[in-house]
């Protein structure tokens, strides 16, 4: 049995998945590999960079206190996918621990596929979200495990958070993406959670910002709740406009869109670090990019740039590749 699940980097539309809104996130070629036996009664896991040994039986309850604690995802999957089997594997990945590329999610993804291959992949991307959720306890959205759920080779997935209706568009091969690592970063403790609950209370005042006309953004009072609803509505309406302009090849209005995004993430949304919004601003000078941002949950991660093919840039190419699968 083998299993592999890849990363993805986000090109625009972050933080706007847990209001319903859009997001256009590709699977990238970085991936995580569950490699094993399916086995009678027990789960038992190993990893090349993560220590320890996660063992117990097959319809364990999830508890939190699992040891050692990367557990508590292969457990949170377990809990979740009820597996009628045991499995014995091992895992590898090439995708950078948080980072920012969805480590976890597709490590859930590739665990779960070990576990399970009969639940359809927009219901096994619910399902692999509240794992998430249930293994860190933060109240993450669907982008990552349906970006890595239902992605198609050689294209990035447009994603209605709302109705879960995911469209393939085609990434051009006239143009390079470019990921560079920035800093760790762990969205346990940190102000993800505050976020999600800022937007809440916007959602309170002016209905669902999916819905939400700028002008009725503009009438809340509250400084700090205006700019969070700012950068959601301003940022859907940026993935709209991105979508068209890639495909359409108008490269340099599709860049210039990811740095006002990047722009509205850090001074509205308050989730990017000085030395991220350094970065962006040092490699928008560069000769031949279209445009740069931050790429994820934020407070840390990486960068992606969309750049003229052969762009010296530091970091990755990154390819647009399938969704996660049994590999035999
Ligand atoms: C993390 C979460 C996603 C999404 C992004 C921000 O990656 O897992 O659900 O909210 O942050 O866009």
């Amino acid at each position: 049995m083998r299993t592999v699940a890849p990363g993805r980097v986000n090109l625009i539309g972050d933080h706007t998945d847990y209001t319903g809104g859009l997001v256009f996130p590709m699977a990238i070629d970085r991936w995580t590999i569950c490699e094993g036996e399916i086995t009678d009664d027990h789960i038992t896991m190993t990893s090349d960079d993560l220590e320890g040994v996660v063992q117990f039986p097959v319809g364990a309850p999830f508890t939190a206190d699992m040891q050692p604690s990367w557990g508590r995802y292969i457990a949170a999957v377990a809990s979740l996918v009820n597996p009628q089997h045991g499995v014995t594997a091992h895992l590898t990945t090439t995708i950078p621990v948080g980072a920012g590329l969805s480590s976890s999610a597709a490590l859930e993804l590739a665990v779960a596929y070990a576990l399970t291959d009969d639940i359809e992949p927009t219901a096994l991307a619910l399902l692999m979200q509240q794992a998430e959720q249930r293994a860190t306890g933060v109240p993450t959205g669907i982008m990552d495990q349906l970006c890595i759920a239902s992605a198609r080779q050689g294209m990035g997935t447009l994603i209605d958070c709302r109705s879960l209706d995911v469209q393939h568009v085609e990434i051009p091969t006239d143009v390079d993406i470019v990921v560079q690592f920035i800093a760790h970063r762990t969205l346990e403790g940190s102000e993800y959670a505050d976020r999600v609950r800022e937007c809440a209370q916007a959602e309170e005042l002016i209905g669902p910002l999916r819905d939400a006309a700028l002008s009725s953004v503009m009438s809340i009072e509250d400084d700090t709740i205006k700019r969070r609803a700012r950068h959601v509505v301003t940022e859907n309406q940026r993935v709209v406009d991105f979508t068209r302009a890639l495909t359409s090849g108008d490269y340099s209005g599709a860049g210039a869109l990811m740095h006002e995004s990047h722009r509205s993430l850090s001074a509205d949304f308050a989730v990017s670090t000085q030395q991220m919004d350094d970065v962006v601003e040092s490699i928008c000078a560069i000769p031949g990019v279209y445009g740069s941002r931050m790429t994820g949950g934020g407070f840390g991660g990486c960068i992606v740039t969309l750049c003229q093919p052969g762009t010296v840039l530091e970091g990755w190419k990154v390819k647009p590749v399938s969704a996660a699968h049994r590999a035999d």
